[in-house]
């Protein structure tokens, strides 16, 4: 759906303060995000994440289309604790844009 993956780059604006993804991308105050959709939360080398994340990384926790709705809809409900300090996507549609912009990051 490239319309969709389009939208999703305009969308990834709102994390790309903490975040970044592509070739050589680096942790920043969030985790580079290549290789997050469909895969498991808490793995990124060198980036320290929060105790509530890494509890429910343990609890096996994959970062899947759905626990990535819900992650955006709401972070601090998701996993409360959290340091992602992100209000949220309230449009269903702006997070499934997103979500289709990172599956490009990812295999
Ligand atoms: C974690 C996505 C906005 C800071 C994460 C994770 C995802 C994600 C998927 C989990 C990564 C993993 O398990 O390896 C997004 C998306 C955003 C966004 C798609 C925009 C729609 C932001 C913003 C900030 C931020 C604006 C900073 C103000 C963080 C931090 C973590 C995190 C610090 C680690 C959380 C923890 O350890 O509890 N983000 N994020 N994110 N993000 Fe974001």
């Amino acid at each position: 759906h490239p319309e969709l993956i389009a939208a999703g780059e305009k969308v990834f604006k709102k994390c790309a303060a903490c975040h970044k993804v592509g070739e050589g991308a680096k942790n920043g105050t969030g985790p580079m995000l290549n290789n997050v959709v469909g895969h498991p939360a808490g793995k990124v080398e060198g980036f320290k994440y929060s105790k509530p994340l890494l509890a429910m990384a343990e609890e096996g926790l994959v970062w899947d289309e759905a626990a990535l709705h819900h992650l955006l809809e709401n972070p601090k409900a998701f996993i409360k604790g959290t340091k992602m300090s992100f209000a949220g996507l309230k449009k269903e549609e702006d997070r499934a844009a997103v979500i289709a912009y990172l599956s490009t990051f990812a295999q």
